[in-house]
């Protein structure tokens, strides 16, 4: 939530940090910001609008010759969108951006009298006053003593006025990295802002204060003493945050499933078995496993749905799937014997981190699947298997979910044979068969043309629901919240069996249901199902197996997938749910990239 960036250095700073907020917008785009010192005195400026990086693009000049400033796309949390709430803050001699929320607010306004310095609504607003009254003429030793009085998370990029040249900034909980290239100095909530000069990077540690200036940094704890940076390096180039030449991120991010799940399982098989030694995780990590708890939020929740639905089937362990915003505040039934999954694509997403915190006061079997590396909830959890999707901009996930659901496979086939719940045999087809999904996911990509053709019936729908049992009802999960979050058309996922104890009172004429039918064993219970909709005049869509179907009291529409064994149907469907969601937002002139309301990287509770 908020993308931040700061620069200091020897080229101009405005067009760094414009172009590094536009790729930050997917972490909120309410409103966007910049402030720099002034001709590269130790006057500050500020450019603000609500709006997106364009708009603020837009009142900014077109000579701007400073070398350092700091920027900011909001998503609003604290007050409203407007010109007044947007970053930066500046009060007094403090200007700064803040990603995160202070939670103590209203206790500071009163502690330290703080009202009458502020005009904004904004919690963000308090902390550059709290800044500015402990003020000593002294940046860091002001900061020392103003970040402990904050509670709840925040990522401050703070300028002082008199002191040009230098970015200070500290965080709690909120992610920020940094780098230092022959051309300055780069800080970000993530690397995508300045992946353009460096994959080289660092995290900020919690609660270090990271001084900038064109020539270097250093970083120091609230205590003065030195904080040496970890440098990683990302395994993906500048292309891979670009568009490439499709209209958005979310197709391009659509066509890239085949290649981010070979990248992801490639490394982890070997023999046709998976092998995670090069992620250390010992084959112990799997041995004496009473139950699982996968936790997660949004579509990554649904992927551990997947998970739940394969390894309970497969191999009898039961499996529970956990909302991480209501785990957190739930007694968990977790005991030191049981797994806890966690899956996240940021790493970073507030309620699952905390729920791995909790997890771990009762279990030290945790393991996080998760695509952003050294990102908080990677380096939390006990073990972590990465996936290597690449970054997702797009604010709906695809690439992210089918990795997800791949590394699921992979960490359930493990568990079954260190268990002997799975014999090599048939885990080494269950591999073999997963090695064919990239060329599946290919296959069915071709039928793009298709979808978008028959999706042009969606863009005029108010409601649609998506039925299917078994794995085909963890994916209508999938395929209904991907719809509403790009399409704003209210959908619903039901287990097709449930609807008739309720909600086939909303069926009525022409009204969509988009219908799942790969799983043999039920197969022939989700037709019946489909015939009850049908004959209350749904739109039925059937997605299935079969060659052709023109009994049109089955399905209006039929899309073909390719046979394959049960498990792996899920790779296929969920790529024609996520076309369906796409071009029904463009049909209905949504960006599908940037839905209102939304941020890709939830990191307020
Ligand atoms: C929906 C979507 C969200 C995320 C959720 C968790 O398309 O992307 O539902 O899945 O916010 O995010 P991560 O995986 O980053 O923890």
């Amino acid at each position: 939530m908020c993308g931040i960036i700061g620069f200091t250095g020897k080229k101009e700073a405005q067009d760094i940090l414009l172009d590094g907020l536009a790729k930050l917008e997917y972490r909120g785009y309410d409103s966007a910001g910049i402030a720099f010192f002034k001709d590269n005195g130790g006057h500050i400026s500020i450019r603000k609008t609500a709006g997106k990086v364009n708009d603020l693009r837009a009142i900014c000049d077109d000579d701007n010759s400073s070398t350092c400033g700091i920027g900011h796309t909001r998503w609003a949390t604290h007050g409203g969108v407007s010109n007044l709430n947007a970053h930066p803050h500046k009060v007094g001699k403090v200007t700064l951006i803040h990603n995160g929320i202070i939670e103590n607010y209203h206790e500071i306004i009163e502690k330290y009298e703080l009202q009458s310095s502020l005009k904004s609504e904004t919690d963000t607003e308090v902390a550059a006053a709290l800044f500015d009254k402990m003020f000593d003429g002294d940046p860091i030793e002001t900061i020392k003593k103003t970040v402990p009085l904050f509670k709840g998370s925040f990522g401050f990029c703070i300028m002082f006025k008199d002191n040009p040249g230098k970015i200070y900034c500290v965080r709690n909980v909120s992610p920020m990295v940094a780098t230092h290239t022959e051309e300055g100095t780069f800080v970000a909530s993530d690397l995508t802002a300045f992946i353009t000069f460096s994959r080289r990077y660092f995290i900020v540690p919690e609660f270090t204060i990271l001084t900038m200036e064109d020539n270097g940094f250093t970083l120091q704890d609230l205590k003065g003493n030195p904080v040496e940076p970890e440098y990683l390096e990302v395994n993906w180039d500048v292309t891979a945050a670009e568009k490439e030449g499709y209209p958005h991120y979310m197709i391009k991010e659509i066509h890239e499933q085949p290649r981010a799940i070979n990248r992801t399982i490639s490394p982890r098989i070997k023999d046709s078995l998976p092998f995670f030694e090069d992620d250390n995780i010992p084959d112990s990590f799997f041995e004496d496993c009473s139950d699982i708890t996968i936790i997660a939020c949004g579509t990554a929740m649904y992927a551990g749905m997947v998970g739940k639905t394969f390894i309970q089937n497969k191999l009898g362990i039961p499996v529970n799937v956990a909302i991480a915003s209501e785990f957190r505040y739930e007694r968990p039934v977790i005991t030191d014997k049981s797994m806890v999954i966690v899956v996240s694509q940021s790493g970073e997403t507030i309620d699952t981190l905390e729920a791995l915190r909790l997890a771990k006061k009762y279990t030290q079997k945790t393991l996080s699947v998760v695509n952003v590396k050294g990102s908080s909830i990677a380096r939390e959890s006990n073990y972590v298997l990465y996936t290597h999707a690449g970054p997702e901009i797009a604010v709906a996930s695809t690439k992210a979910y089918t990795v997800q659901v791949a590394s699921m496979y992979l960490l359930g086939c493990k568990l079954g044979l260190v268990t002997n719940r799975l014999s090599v045999e048939d885990a080494k087809e269950f591999i073999n068969n997963l090695t064919k999904v990239p060329e599946m996911i290919k296959t069915v990509l071709t039928q793009e043309d298709k979808v978008a053709e028959l999706t042009k019936r969606m863009t005029n729908a108010t409601n649609a629901f998506f039925i299917g049992r078994g794995l085909d009802y963890t994916l209508s999960m999938e395929g209904s919240l991907k719809l509403k979050e790009i399409s704003y058309i209210h959908a619903e996922a039901y287990a097709a069996g449930e609807l008739k104890h309720g909600t086939i009172a909303l069926i009525s004429d022409g009204v969509p249901v988009i219908a799942i039918a790969t799983q043999d064993h039920v197969y022939s219970k989700v037709i019946s199902n489909i015939r009850e909709v049908k004959a209350r005049g749904a739109y039925v869509t059937l997605i299935s197996k079969d060659e052709v179907i023109t009994d049109k009291t089955i399905c209006d529409v039929h899309i073909h997938i390719p046979p394959v064994a049960d498990e792996f149907t899920i790779f296929e469907s969920v790529v024609i749910l996520q076309m369906i969601a796409y071009y029904t937002s463009t049909g209905r002139g949504v960006n599908p990239d940037q839905p209102r309301n939304l941020a890709k990287s939830v990191t307020v509770e």
